[in-house]
């Protein structure tokens, strides 16, 4: 056995270990990402455009019904956000500065939707003077905040429902249930803004295909109510995101989570504008991680590998999100090591002692200077990482079908981008 994973007791199967060892080998043997890591060394990420656009293309024919907003906020790299844009999705935004990042890439704001249920009056102003027009709202302080905007502006009322087996449950911070949800749409009226419909996210990296269709029955079965009982018509119904990703062990794929959720939704294709802001799904495979180790030590717990990257840099999801890239080494990849493996250590390179990656991993004996390859670390990574010690942000190669560009000769098939 020559992989690892990042928890004590693995869960990945065999068959998923293989699947992610043969993905990180053929990503490695690429001439692209060969040239990257001598042109940049490591720590280096290595972004496949390619591999989002395909996400994408499954995500449409899964529920070639619902409207595509891509989360900005999972990876908010300008050749995700090029490779989405010429391929006809929308996008989310939470922030002024995501929509700037997306207008300064060429994207019609009338595309995006900013669903941040709280935001500063200054930035709801910019964002309508820029053209956005689809809004959260999930109180009354933030309704009040859109009287007297453009007639075309319409709100959607932000649900809450747990989702205690979601790595990251989203309905503690915001959101409204149904008693709620009514007044809300009530006060609006009154206010004389649009309530187009209502939005949700039923949990970041829920592997539970029967909660999205829950959600979505229950949204739909409010809306039916409201409109009765108030004599109005919603238009939209945003299903949020929360579609997982694959990291030491298989999940739903998109298209289990679609077949949980054509029965409900499809019913309704025709009457409302169905949307939805995956971000996870989109690009957690569509980057991966390149270390090296920098140190290692014999401990009372057995050897310490010292990587050039850490919980403060790219692995900032294994400490945020609780989630569990696989990691290869570089001498497994290529087959050329003997079978002796040792348990190991991962640690990042801060002086904090948290900065702790993995523990007990299945590793070959390696040396300072060897690679380590982690897959899946496209969401929630370079978008939540530090400069904790001073440490600057790895930087991120875009290898694959990516044209070549840049400020400097850089070897075929390698685009230098920077870090936004
Ligand atoms: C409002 C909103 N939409 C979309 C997303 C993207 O969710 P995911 O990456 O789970 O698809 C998030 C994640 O936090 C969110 O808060």
């Amino acid at each position: 056995m020559n992989f690892a994973a990042l928890r004590r007791e693995p869960r990945t199967t065999p068959a998923h270990e293989e699947h992610r060892r043969a993905e990180a080998s053929a990503v490695l043997s690429s001439v692209s990402a060969r040239a990257a890591i001598a042109l940049h060394g490591t720590p280096l990420l290595l972004l496949d455009p390619e591999r989002v656009r395909r996400r994408y293309r499954q995500l449409r024919a899964a529920l070639p019904f619902v409207g595509f907003h891509y989360a900005v906020k999972a990876l908010a790299h300008d050749a995700v956000l090029d490779a989405l844009g010429q391929a006809g999705c929308g996008f989310d935004v939470a922030t002024g500065e995501e929509l700037a990042l997306l207008t300064r890439r060429g994207v019609d704001p009338s595309r995006v939707i900013h669903t941040h249920p709280i935001k500063k009056p200054a930035e709801i102003a910019d964002a309508l003077a820029a053209g956005v027009r689809t809004f959260v709202v999930d109180n009354d302080t933030e309704i009040d905040k859109f009287r007297g905007a453009p007639a075309d502006t319409r709100l959607l009322v932000r649900l809450a429902y747990r989702s205690p087996h979601a790595k990251s449950d989203l309905s503690t911070k915001f959101g409204v249930g149904p008693f709620e949800a009514a007044h809300l749409v009530e006060r609006a009226l009154a206010a004389g803004v649009t309530v187009a419909g209502f939005s949700y996210h039923v949990g970041s990296q829920l592997d539970d295909p029967a909660r999205f269709a829950a959600a979505a029955a229950d949204t739909l079965a409010l809306m039916d109510l409201l409109e009765r009982r108030l004599n109005i018509q919603f238009d939209t119904l945003d299903i949020g995101g929360g579609f997982p990703a694959s990291y030491d062990e298989a999940t739903a794929s998109i298209d289990d989570v679609a077949a949980a959720l054509r029965p409900v939704l499809e019913p309704h294709a025709r009457r409302l504008d169905i949307i939805a802001e995956p971000g996870r799904v989109m690009v957690a495979d569509a980057m991966t991680l390149v270390t090296s180790v920098v140190g290692l030590a014999e401990r009372d717990d057995g050897r310490w590998y010292y990587l050039d990257d850490g919980l403060y840099g790219s692995y900032s999801n294994v400490l945020t999100e609780d989630v569990h890239p696989l990691v290869f080494a570089e001498r497994d990849l290529v087959g050329t090591e003997p079978a002796g493996h040792r348990w190991a250590t991962l640690a990042g390179p801060t002086c904090d002692s948290s900065d702790v990656i993995a523990r007990e991993v299945l590793l070959p004996e390696l040396r300072v200077g060897d690679l380590l390859i982690s897959p899946t670390m496209g969401a929630y990574t370079t978008v939540t990482a530090t400069r904790f010690n001073g440490r600057p942000f790895t930087p991120v190669a875009v290898v694959g079908r990516a044209p070549v560009t840049g400020d400097m000769p850089l070897p075929s098939e390698v685009r230098r981008v920077p870090v936004g």
